[in-house]
């Protein structure tokens, strides 16, 4: 596809894209079933409608990475070198399991699945209670004139603590990965360059200290695998794999769980109806993530040879970019999509949206998410019962981010005024 040709632009207002993603992509989704724009500048397939969009995920001739074409390099890696990221450091990023095709990603993917089994993640639940616990307690502490933001004091903090100590990181290095984890969602070179150099030079060094003092973590998992596995970790990957972690672990469960509680805070209703059944919560949680999960878009994807979709010829090399945020608002696929409704899901684990994707890179930490947004939940409308939203609405602002929705700050009270 040719960028020169005018009939490329970008399909969504830039309000849309910042404000209303789901409303915007949703509008494309009723227009038609394949869409093309510019997306970054770049002529792409965009695909919103849910059968097209599972059907996509599961195809093994799209790739994530457009090495993998025919002739292909590396768009991810080009787009960091011209962001001002180092050379020598790009790998750490590009080199992350979802950017990664088969053979590499089948291989890498299961050295840490393991990791993240159902059996694994139950065995961290009291972990995660005793974290969500302890920044419940330091709520109030934060709050100025009764306003407290739970962005910043709660929704944030757990991911990275409970990754960290899966990993293996001491406790008393977390504010440093606190801080590397704002380096990343910074997209600023300098601070990009900086964090990637220490943060693999304190991987390097805990991985040395691991195969003298190896523990029950992730890190020494990963270097086991690494000296007796033929299809051995080196040790760019192992710094890529801890990294990939901690950015995905990062990026998307915050968003949940502020994006979720506003939601149950903006309708009482349905609040008031997990509050009187915590039986409820499990299947809320996957009604969270269909009607205002964070991963609006999954990465792209390249046609590595023609394909037909939707009655549309997406040829060799075209960059494609399935929609999740819009797919799980498609009425085709769910009554009442507009309408959040925590009694959808009886059965949880069936919830059908596409809000940890689909296929080969379906969310490795599905699980693990949801466990700490149930536990979170649990906890939090338990422990505040009159919590509340300390803001209008509409004074409410999203971060720049068009490939996540994710509140900046969310300002509740805790009680009510005497
Ligand atoms: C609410 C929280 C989360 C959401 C909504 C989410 C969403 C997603 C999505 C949509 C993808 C696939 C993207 C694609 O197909 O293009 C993905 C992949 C991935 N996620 Fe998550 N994620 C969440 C939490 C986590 C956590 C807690 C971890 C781990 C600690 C994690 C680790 C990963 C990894 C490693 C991949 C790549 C898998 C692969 O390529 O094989 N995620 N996630």
């Amino acid at each position: 596809m040719a960028v020169e040709d005018m009939s490329y632009r970008p399909l969504l207002s830039a309000y849309e894209l910042m404000e209303d993603p789901y409303g915007g992509f949703g509008r494309v989704r009723e227009e038609t079933a394949v869409a093309r724009g510019l997306w970054n500048g770049s002529p792409t397939w965009f695909i919103t409608r849910y059968d097209d969009v599972s059907a996509v995920l599961m195809d093994r001739r799209f790739a994530t990475n457009s090495q993998s074409l025919p002739g292909g390099t590396d768009v991810y890696a080009e787009v960091m070198a011209k962001m001002g990221v180092s050379e020598k450091l790009i790998p750490y990023l590009a080199g992350s399991l979802v950017y990664t095709d088969p053979p590499d990603h089948t291989r890498l993917r299961k050295l840490v699945l393991r990791a993240f089994s159902a059996r694994r993640v139950s065995a961290l639940r009291s972990r995660v209670e005793a974290i969500v616990d302890g920044l419940l307690d330091a709520l109030p502490g934060h709050a100025e004139d009764g306003v407290v933001d739970l962005v910043e004091h709660f929704a944030s903090p757990l991911p990275i603590t409970v990754i960290c100590e899966m990993v293996g990181v001491p406790g008393e290095d977390l504010d440093t990965w606190r801080a590397w984890s704002l380096d990343y969602t910074s997209m600023d070179a300098h601070r990009l360059n900086t964090m990637l150099t220490e943060i693999s030079a304190y991987i390097h060094d805990l991985a040395e200290r691991r195969q003298t003092e190896p523990a029950d973590d992730l890190i020494t998992g990963l270097i086991r695998a690494h000296d007796e596995d033929s299809d051995r970790l080196t040790d760019t990957e192992l710094v890529t794999m801890v990294l990939t972690l901690m950015v995905a672990a990062n990026e998307t469960t915050p968003a949940l769980i502020g994006n979720g509680a506003l939601a149950l805070l903006t309708h009482p209703d349905q609040l008031a109806l997990l509050r009187a059944d915590p039986g409820l919560l499990p299947g809320a949680v996957q009604e969270l993530l269909r009607w205002c999960g964070p991963a609006i878009v999954a990465k792209l994807r390249y046609a590595t040879e023609d394909v037909t979709v939707a009655g549309t010829l997406i040829r060799q090399g075209d960059q494609v970019q399935v929609v999740p945020g819009a797919a799980n608002h498609d009425p085709r696929r769910f009554p009442r999509p507009g309408e959040l409704d925590i009694t959808r899901n009886p059965e949880a684990d069936r919830a059908p949206h596409l809000a940890y994707s689909r296929g080969a890179h379906y969310c490795l930490g599905a699980g693990l998410a949801n466990q700490e947004t149930e536990v979170a939940f649990a906890r939090l409308f338990a422990r505040y019962p009159d919590l509340r939203l300390a803001c209008p609405m509409d004074s409410l602002r999203w971060k720049p981010l068009p490939v996540t929705r994710q509140l900046q700050e969310l300002p509740v009270r805790l009680e009510t005024a005497p």
